[in-house]
């Protein structure tokens, strides 16, 4: 008799299998609820933990019904944050507020930045070697606020500190199919810098397969990516951010990790990282993923740029140190 499972979970049983814990912290959010459930669908993960201030128990029992292997364990507050992070593999962290219409990513600053930094101390005393995702915005500011807590608390390593910018390259590969009439699923556009209107930068000259855009092209997909998270934001009219296209491009970052943390040979991502690309001490680029986090930041796609890209390269530099500054004196004045 045919077994009434659906396909996706008939090619996982046949995949490889490992068992990684993965933790979410603000699991009972609009980015939380389908990442858990993306993530809950890994055939890599083995337990699953989901964090929250409130919330979480009913998202944990719903999710747990899943027939898929991995455990679903459920924290909540504070007290039981150690709990969470014990024993955890990779961290993604989506909690915080997200944008309404008229706001910028900064203006979320003032409420993200101490959530952030409570957070990532937990992480720092519970799994200090794993490897952290951060999503929360703004994320040009939020990932040198992670960088330097982990530094305060002795234990920061740059090869697995992430900022996720995986929704850029998931939009900008979209976007660039739909206008080229390719196959989505073969486009692939780097996209660098950082994470917030001009600080986005798409190297649509780098795109794979090779295409070729006009000026007129290139300014219209360029800003059109730039302003995706926008976009969103006024169409849900204050009912928050970019949730479902956020989860399926964390869950995307999330299982490369996971593949690369199994020993998997040419993972590849872009995410905002320590960096040595530009005088810049943080750069969204691509990187090469491996066993102990990031094997390389691939400087590759950073030259022959065209003279528009090169244009853009410098004038993002200043608006993403300040950025970058702004994050490293929050947790410098709270010292
Ligand atoms: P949301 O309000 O729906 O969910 C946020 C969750 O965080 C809530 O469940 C809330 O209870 C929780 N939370 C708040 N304080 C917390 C704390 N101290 N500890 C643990 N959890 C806490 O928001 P959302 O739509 O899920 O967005 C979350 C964040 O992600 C926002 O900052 C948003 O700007 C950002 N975001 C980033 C990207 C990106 O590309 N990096 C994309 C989309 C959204
Ligand atoms: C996005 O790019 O969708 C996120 O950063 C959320 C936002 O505020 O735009």
């Amino acid at each position: 008799v045919p077994k009434c499972l659906p396909k996706q979970v008939l090619s996982n049983q046949l995949q490889p299998r490992a068992s990684f814990k993965v933790a979410v912290l603000g699991a009972a959010g609009g980015i939380g609820q389908p990442l858990g459930l993306l993530i809950k669908m890994s055939p890599l993960v083995s337990s699953l933990h989901l964090y929250d201030i409130a919330n979480v128990k009913g998202v944990a029992a719903d999710l747990s019904h899943c027939n898929s292997p991995a455990q679903v364990l459920d924290f909540t507050g504070q007290s039981e944050l150690a709990n969470c992070l014990k024993g955890v593999d990779v961290v993604v962290i989506p909690a915080g507020v997200p944008r309404k219409p008229g706001m910028t990513r900064d203006d979320l600053f003032n409420i993200n930045a101490g959530i952030v930094k409570t957070l990532v101390e937990a992480v720092a005393d519970n799994c200090p070697d794993a490897f952290i995702h951060i999503i929360s915005n703004p994320v040009n500011s939020t990932v040198p606020i992670a960088a330097e807590v982990l530094k305060q608390k002795g234990v920061y390593n740059p090869k697995k500190l992430f900022g996720v910018t995986t929704l850029d390259v998931v939009r900008a590969n979209t976007f660039v199919g739909q206008k080229k009439n390719l196959k989505i699923v073969d486009v692939d556009v780097p996209v660098v810098g950082g994470h917030a209107g001009i600080t986005i930068l798409p190297l649509l000259s780098k795109t794979s397969p090779s295409v070729t855009f006009t000026d007129e092209e290139v300014g219209e997909l360029t800003e059109r990516i730039q302003n995706a998270g926008t976009e969103v934001v006024e169409a849900k009219a204050g009912a928050g951010s970019a949730t479902l296209s956020m989860a399926y491009a964390a869950a995307q970052f999330v299982e490369s990790s996971l593949h690369a943390l199994n020993g998997e040979e040419d993972v590849y991502e872009c995410s905002f990282v320590q960096s040595e690309l530009t005088e810049l001490p943080f750069f969204a680029s691509r990187v090469k993923l491996g066993k102990k986090g990031i094997e390389a930041v691939i400087s590759d796609d950073l030259h022959g740029l065209t003279e528009y890209e090169a244009k853009a390269l410098e004038a993002l530099k200043a608006e993403l140190k300040a950025s970058i500054e702004k994050g490293v004196a929050f947790v410098h004045k709270q010292a």
